[in-house]
């Protein structure tokens, strides 16, 4: 009895011991009498972020870095001496009495240092706060605009939330991302994530000198090229542009979501959010990757567009510079006016959802109407386009472009517009029409009328389907839970087509054991044929699925928000009756397991 009471005493003293240790080796704050060495880290106070020493991937060498504390992967989100790697368990971070951040070596050489002095700095300490940022000031001084020195200033590969991206005019600071050599290797790789310098600023991924990559101007709701940042309940963002600074960020909305953006080592633009349930990291977008959104792929005065074949065409009343590169698809050489331009009796050709070109020899007023805008890009002969600088509330704004327009495409999830300069006899020559025509709106209106007046068709046929088969519970079709959730789905204001069970029935001829591509425990996949040719892949939910209506919609959502450019794209959806089914585009390469698992 005596024996085991004494064992039970020596175990919680040993775990009084251990606790003790764990609060030792986890502190957040550090002065100029603490360090940071291997085994100890400096943590935020709610655990969100830690800072300590990691080795990145499979590399031997060792970083002092800064992860996520709540999560199972260790995910840098940012390194301190990414050039200048440690080689043994060595190491010490300390803070100078100037309030410099130094990492030595074990001889005691600095291998990196924040370069922050003030002197004299009073009692400087350094803290990691709760979104990531890590901060050396004065103790006493709470106000971050006050700090010495910002982890948030000196971004390596990842934007966090609150993050900025951009510069401050004033102190020369430049707030972009560069990428890892490669995943086990966090020095300076070729790309970098910036928001451009010259001209309106724009998102640009740059491969080394050049360009490879950008996101179009930033229109007021999102960058004119980027669909990712449609609005959605997820995160916000924010651009601002001053005499001080120009940035963008993100703020989430419930900062309880773990979310990342980052510039890859083969230079795409990710962003990644924590799913617990799985323990891993979702990548819901890349910014950079279908084949329009690579820089200028169409050359000068060309237009892209992912719908046709060929991608590119040349902007209304411009012609191919050399016909034969462009026939044998190199469109590097892009395109030439067909009629010179003769400033004064010139006109102007509005063209219609659209990326907006390379702005980096731009011109803008934030404060013009579009009248004002287009009188300041004809009284300028060297004017080539304007258009409105922010769409909302029916535009506002004049942005204009001087010389060749680089990196058009057609993007129709957008509202906005261009006019271009065009000699008086190019005017309305039908061109401009044919870049419309090819925007998806139109085609999704084209697409909603074929659907509904098949419909009409289709409810004919149904009656007497309905007849044949006599089905029990069919008496109340057209009423009841079938209206419902489809005006339920539209209030929800989705931005996704909604097929009828009946156009979805003739497309997998009656969903056929012939037309079955797979089953699972949520139910069945079917290939089908739409009645314009498009191959489709129906997921039909299981009858028995517990899921709710309510909850078929938040799955829903959730899908259309964090849609994937690059994967098999959502079509719609159907919900009728008791069925609930997901739309997808068939594509014949990719795996089953993509439309079973998702
Ligand atoms: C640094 O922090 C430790 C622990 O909180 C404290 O004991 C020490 O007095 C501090 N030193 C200075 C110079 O503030
Ligand atoms: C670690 O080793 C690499 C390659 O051998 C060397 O370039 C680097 O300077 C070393 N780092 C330190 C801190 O000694
Ligand atoms: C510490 O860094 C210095 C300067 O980079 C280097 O000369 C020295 O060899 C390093 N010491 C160790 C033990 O790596
Ligand atoms: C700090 O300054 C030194 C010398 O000017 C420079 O080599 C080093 O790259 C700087 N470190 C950082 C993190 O900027
Ligand atoms: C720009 O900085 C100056 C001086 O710090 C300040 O007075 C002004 O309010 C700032 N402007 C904006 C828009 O933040
Ligand atoms: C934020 O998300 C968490 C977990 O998903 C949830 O429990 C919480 O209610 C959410 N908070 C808000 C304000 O929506
Ligand atoms: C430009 O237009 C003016 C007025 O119509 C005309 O006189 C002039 O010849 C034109 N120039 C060219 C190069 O077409
Ligand atoms: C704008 O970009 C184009 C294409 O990259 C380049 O040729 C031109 O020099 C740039 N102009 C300015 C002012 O940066
Ligand atoms: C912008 O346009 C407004 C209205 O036309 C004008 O008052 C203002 O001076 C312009 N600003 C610049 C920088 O040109
Ligand atoms: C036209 O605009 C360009 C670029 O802003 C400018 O350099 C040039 O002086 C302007 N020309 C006239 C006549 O205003």
């Amino acid at each position: 009895m005596r024996t085991s009471m004494d064992y039970i005493s020596v175990l919680v003293l040993c775990f009084s011991l251990l606790l003790i240790l764990e609060t030792a080796t986890a502190i957040d704050t550090i002065n100029t009498t603490q360090s940071i060495g291997d085994g100890q880290t400096l943590i935020s106070a709610d655990g969100t972020y830690v800072l300590g020493f990691f080795k990145p991937g499979e590399s031997k060498s060792r970083y002092l870095g800064i992860w996520f504390g709540k999560i199972s992967v260790v995910t840098a989100v940012w390194v301190a001496n990414r050039e200048t790697p440690l080689n043994d368990s060595s190491g010490v971070l300390r803070l100078t009495n100037e309030g410099s951040l130094v990492l030595l070596n074990s001889s005691g050489s600095i291998i990196w240092s924040s370069n922050t002095s003030r002197s004299p700095a009073r009692n400087p300490v350094a803290q990691l706060l709760d979104s990531g940022n890590l901060v050396v000031k004065e103790e006493d001084d709470d106000i971050l605009e006050n700090s010495l020195w910002q982890s948030f200033e000196h971004p390596t590969d990842t934007l966090l939330p609150e993050m900025k991206q951009g510069w401050n005019k004033i102190t020369g600071m430049d707030w972009s991302l560069t990428s890892w050599k490669s995943p086990d290797d966090p020095a300076r790789g070729h790309f970098i994530d910036m928001l451009s310098p010259n001209g309106y600023p724009e998102i640009q991924v740059m491969e080394d000198s050049k360009v490879k990559y950008r996101s179009g101007p930033w229109n007021g709701l999102r960058f004119s090229g980027s669909n990712q940042l449609k609005q959605n309940t997820r995160y916000t963002f924010e651009f601002v542009y001053n005499e001080n600074e120009t940035f963008y960020r993100y703020h989430l909305v419930n900062n309880s979501m773990v979310w990342r953006l980052v510039i890859s080592p083969e230079g795409d633009l990710q962003r990644f959010t924590w799913i617990d349930q799985t323990q891993s990291w979702l990548l819901f977008s890349t910014a950079n990757t279908d084949n329009c959104e690579r820089y200028a792929l169409c050359g000068a005065n060309g237009i892209c567009s992912i719908q046709n074949s060929p991608m590119c065409d040349c902007l209304h009343g411009f012609v191919p510079k050399i016909r034969s590169d462009w026939e044998a698809t190199d469109w590097s050489s892009g395109c030439v006016r067909r009629t010179p331009v003769n400033c004064s009796v010139d006109g102007f050709q509005k063209v219609s959802g659209v990326k907006l070109p390379q702005t980096n020899t731009s011109w803008f007023n934030k404060s013009m109407n579009l009248e004002e805008c287009k009188y300041m890009c004809l009284k300028n002969c060297s004017c080539t386009a304007y258009s409105n600088l922010d769409i909302r509330d029916g535009g506002s704004g004049c942005l204009l472009w001087f010389g060749d327009l680089v990196d058009t495409r057609v993007f129709s999830q957008n509202e906005q517009d261009i006019y271009l300069r065009m000699a008086a006899s190019e005017l309305g020559n039908g061109d401009g029409a044919k870049v419309n025509d090819k925007s998806n709106t139109k085609k999704m209106i084209i697409l909603s009328s074929v659907l509904s007046t098949g419909t009409l068709l289709l409810c004919l046929a149904m009656v007497l389907y309905i007849r044949n088969r006599k089905q029990r519970r069919n008496r109340k079709v057209s009423g009841g839970f079938e209206r419902n959730s489809n005006s339920k789905l539209r209030k929800e204001n989705l931005d996704l087509p909604l097929f009828d069970l009946y156009t979805l029935a003739a497309a997998t001829m009656d969903f056929s054991e012939d037309s079955k591509l797979g089953e699972g425990g949520f139910g069945t996949v079917y290939k089908g044929t739409l009645k314009d040719g498009r191959e489709i892949a129906v997921k039909r939910l299981s009858k028995f699925s517990r899921q709710g209506l309510d909850e078929f919609i938040n799955e829903v959502k959730h899908i259309v928000e964090l849609q994937h450019r690059n994967l098999v794209k959502l079509l719609g959806c159907c919900i009728e009756r008791d069925e609930k089914m997901l739309v997808y585009e068939f594509l014949s390469n990719k795996s089953l397991d993509f439309f079973i698992f998702g």
